[in-house]
């Protein structure tokens, strides 16, 4: 056995000598030190907070996968809304479950103007003028099938889906909605929704597109929330993008800010931050990652079992889409951490 010696003793050199007397701990030695340098915050200004209609009055359903969220009539939704204004969040985003009778082949019960998603957004811009409304204009709500588009033998057809998001975007426009959120991925859309909006009268009505909407297994709970999980048959995949992709996702981003989006969103949020911090440093727009249903589960759950610090572990993670590059985001979490904020 030949033993190894060492040329020099361990530690010949000073960390000193090693770093040139750079010591990035210095910084970080006391609490006072750590908030003077600290590069990004989480407001309650950051906050969009995504919420679940149904039918009837009086109505609250809770949503298994999904602790501590609810599937709300529209008069208690109108109270969360008052409860949001008051916490100072700036804007929800509404997601109908819409009776199943109601749902078909084309999802024609989004150009119904007085549909579950229109009486909200009337009821809210009535009681809460000052919070603003972002609807979604996907059809995947209205569809027998799940799919965010019409289904013609075994395709969803993007020109004939695009027209049908774009008529439904002006009936949401009407009932008082202020910014357009299409979900649906199909070529187009922005383009069109923006001139449908424009001819008829509503300039001011601002688009935040879901540019970069990737087909993801973390969208399993909302699809409980909304009803669509035993509909869909197949995945999405011909029409959201690639989850290998990133090219691909500016491509999209460009698209849709050249078609006349106000507003880009990325999504699902935390598995994504390096789309986010791509499209920031490319196109510096407004930008917002939208922290999915399996996001908020997965903390829910871990923090349930005790695994891990569940409040912890939620403002860590907002906080990453503001380190990332991100103006705000959606997400569930919204009003829990806006009192947290608040205290
Ligand atoms: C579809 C839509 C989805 C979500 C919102 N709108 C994805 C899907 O069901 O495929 C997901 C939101 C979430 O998971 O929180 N237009």
């Amino acid at each position: 056995m030949n033993k190894f010696t060492p040329a020099k003793p361990a530690g010949a050199r000073s960390v000193d000598e090693i770093t040139g007397s750079r010591r990035l701990r210095r910084m970080r030695k006391a609490d006072w030190s750590r908030r003077l340098v600290q590069e990004n915050r989480l407001s309650v200004d950051d906050l969009i907070w995504p919420i679940f209609i149904i039918d009837g009055e009086n109505r609250r359903e809770a949503i298994p996968a999904m602790p501590g969220v609810f599937r709300l009539s529209i008069d208690l939704a109108v109270k969360e809304a008052e409860r949001a204004a008051k916490l100072g969040i700036p804007a929800i985003a509404t997601f109908p479950n819409v009776e199943m009778g109601l749902r078909d082949q084309t999802g024609a019960h989004i150009l119904e103007p007085d549909n579950l998603i229109n009486r909200a957004t009337r009821a809210f811009k009535a009681a809460v003028p000052e919070i603003g409304i972002i609807t979604d204009v996907a059809l995947d709500p209205f569809t027998s099938h799940g799919h965010d588009g019409i289904l013609r033998g075994g395709t969803i057809v993007n020109d004939e889906t695009v027209a049908q998001v774009a008529a439904a975007a002006v009936l949401q426009a009407a009932a008082g909605s202020d910014i357009i959120a299409p979900s649906d991925m199909m070529d187009g859309r922005i383009g069109a929704i923006r001139d449908a909006l424009d001819d008829n009268g509503f300039q001011d009505v601002a688009i935040m597109s879901y540019a970069t909407k990737f087909a993801s297994a973390f969208y399993g709970p909302y699809r409980e929330a909304i009803g669509t999980q035993g509909l869909l048959k197949g995945d999405k995949k011909t029409y959201y993008i690639d989850h290998a992709n990133s090219d691909e996702a500016v491509r999209e981003a460009e698209q849709d800010l050249a078609e006349g989006a106000d507003m880009l969103m990325v999504k699902p949020g935390l598995p994504y931050l390096d789309i986010i911090r791509r499209l920031k440093d490319e196109f510096r727009v407004p930008t917002f990652a939208y922290q999915v249903s399996g996001e908020y589960s997965m903390i829910k759950a871990a923090g349930a079992n005790g695994w891990i610090d569940g409040e912890k572990a939620m403002l860590e993670s907002l906080l990453a889409f503001k380190r990332a590059g991100c103006d705000g985001i959606l997400t569930y979490f919204a009003p829990e951490v806006a009192e947290m904020l608040k205290g």
